[in-house]
Parts: C-alpha cells; sequence; structure tokens
C-alpha cells in the first residue's frame, strides 16, 4: 500500500485531527499559511489537500480555492468545503499556467520527492503566480527529533536521512500511522530552484521558541 492510499484507513480520524479541536496548531497554521500566500483573486490549487481543512483560510484571502488528492477518504471530507479531484501531485490533470497560486501544507514529509510536486505546482502556475509552501519544520520535527521534554528539543544524527519512517517520539500523531520522509533543509529550498521558481520569503512559526512550521512563499518568473 502507497503512502497515500495509507490516509484512507485514517481520513476520519484526521478529520477530528486537523479540526479546531487541534487548538493553536491549525490557527499557527493557517496564520503562518495567510502570512506567505496573502490576498489575490483567481484559483488557488490547494496540493494535498487532504480533508480540506485549509479551504475557509484560502477563501477567506479572497481566492477561489481547489483541491486535490490522492486519497478518497481525504476527499470524502475535503468535497464539503471546496471543490476536489483525485490526482497525483506529481501529475496534476491541469494545463500549463492554468492557476493563479496554488499552496501545499503538511505534506512535503508525505511524497518521496518533494521536489516532482514543486516542478509539477511550476508548471501549472500561470506567470506571476505564488506558490506559498507550508510543513513541519524540516530541521526540528521529524523522526529524528524528540519533543517529548518541550521547550528542550533533541535533535539527532537521523536528520541527515531521507527515507520513509514509521519513527516518532509522539504516538498519537500522524506519522505513528502513516509515517513520514525526511526532507532536509536545503533540500527542500533546493526544490524552488530546480522547479525554476523565485524564492520571495520563509516563514517559521512554532508553540515556543522553536518552530515546528516551516514555509516560503516562491514566485514563477513572468516571461
Ligand atoms: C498530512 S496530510 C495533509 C493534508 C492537508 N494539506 C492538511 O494540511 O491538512 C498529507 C496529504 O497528502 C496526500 N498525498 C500524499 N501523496 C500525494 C500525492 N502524490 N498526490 C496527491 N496527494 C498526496 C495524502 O493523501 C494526504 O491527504
Amino acid at each position: 500500500m502507497g503512502v497515500s492510499a495509507a490516509y484512507d484507513a485514517h481520513a476520519d480520524w484526521y478529520h477530528d485531527f486537523m479540526s479546531p479541536a487541534a487548538g493553536d496548531y491549525l490557527g499557527r497554521v493557517h496564520r503562518t499559511l495567510a502570512d506567505l500566500l496573502g490576498p489575490g483573486q483567481g484559483v488557488c490549487l490547494d496540493v494535498c489537500c487532504g480533508t480540506g481543512a485549509h479551504a475557509t483560510a484560502v477563501a477567506a484571502l479572497g481566492w477561489t480555492a481547489i483541491g486535490v488528492d490522492l486519497s478518497r477518504g481525504q476527499l470524502r471530507h475535503a468535497a464539503a468545503r471546496l471543490p476536489v479531484a483525485v490526482a497525483d501531485a506529481t501529475a496534476l490533470p491541469i494545463a500549463d499556467g492554468g492557476v493563479d497560486a496554488a499552496v501545499c501544507v503538511l505534506a512535503s514529509t508525505d511524497v518521496p520527492e518533494y521536489g516532482k510536486v514543486v516542478a509539477e505546482i511550476a508548471r501549472v502556475l500561470r506567470p506571476g503566480g505564488r506558490f506559498a509552501h507550508l510543513g513541519v519544520h524540516p530541521c526540528f520535527v521529524g523522526a529524528f527529533a524528540d519533543w517529548a521534554d518541550a521547550p528542550r528539543v533533541v535533535v539527532d544524527q537521523r536528520y541527515a536521512e531521507r527515507g520513509h519512517t514509521f519513527e516518532t517520539w509522539n504516538p498519537r500523531g500522524v506519522r505513528a500511522r502513516v509515517g513520514g520522509w525526511q526532507i532536509p533543509l536545503a533540500d527542500l529550498l533546493n526544490t524552488v530552484s530546480e522547479a525554476g521558481l523565485r524564492l520571495v520569503r520563509t516563514a517559521e512559526a512554532g508553540p515556543g521558541g522553536v518552530p515546528d512550521l516551516f514555509g516560503f512563499l516562491a514566485v514563477k518568473h513572468v516571461g
């Protein structure tokens, strides 16, 4: 079973997990996403939209949100929140330059090669279009990081590993259920230039001094 199909078995749980019951985490995701994407008009594609938990936040900025995901279980929930289609983020059923903006939230550790997703997003963005990435912080969240004694976070040598693993300090989180891929910071940022996009700005956010979220805004070149 592929990593994405793994969400079918956990979609109802994920829907509850990524809800206002998640407390400040979801609020932090939405504030950081809004800060990066910014207000605008036109179609914003939510790549790996999951249950559509960020559709309202994207729409509140003025965008018309649409979503794609591989998991039909996740999309059962998302369909109540935005127009959706089943699609692989590395082969989007969208014409070149077909969308004005794109977001990809908390999904970079769910795909084996995030660079392929960013390249595909770059293809479907119109010239001047924006891409806001937001994910778990590549330096401080993963199998290599132990938050059990937060605010002291312990990072170990597994940071450099790039494989898929279910290892996690938190038995109640997403990774214990579906696992995750590690993408070190340099690899993540290099996806932007490799896709031909221009990095505009980055953002970090967290519950305290150590950030658990990292994001960036990238723009497609005009002409
Ligand atoms: C942790 S969830 C994040 C969902 C949503 N973006 C959010 O922030 O709540 C990761 C999502 O990525 C989807 N996914 C993983 N690989 C994918 C792929 N290749 N194409 C499309 N969706 C994919 C999974 O099905 C899952 O819904």
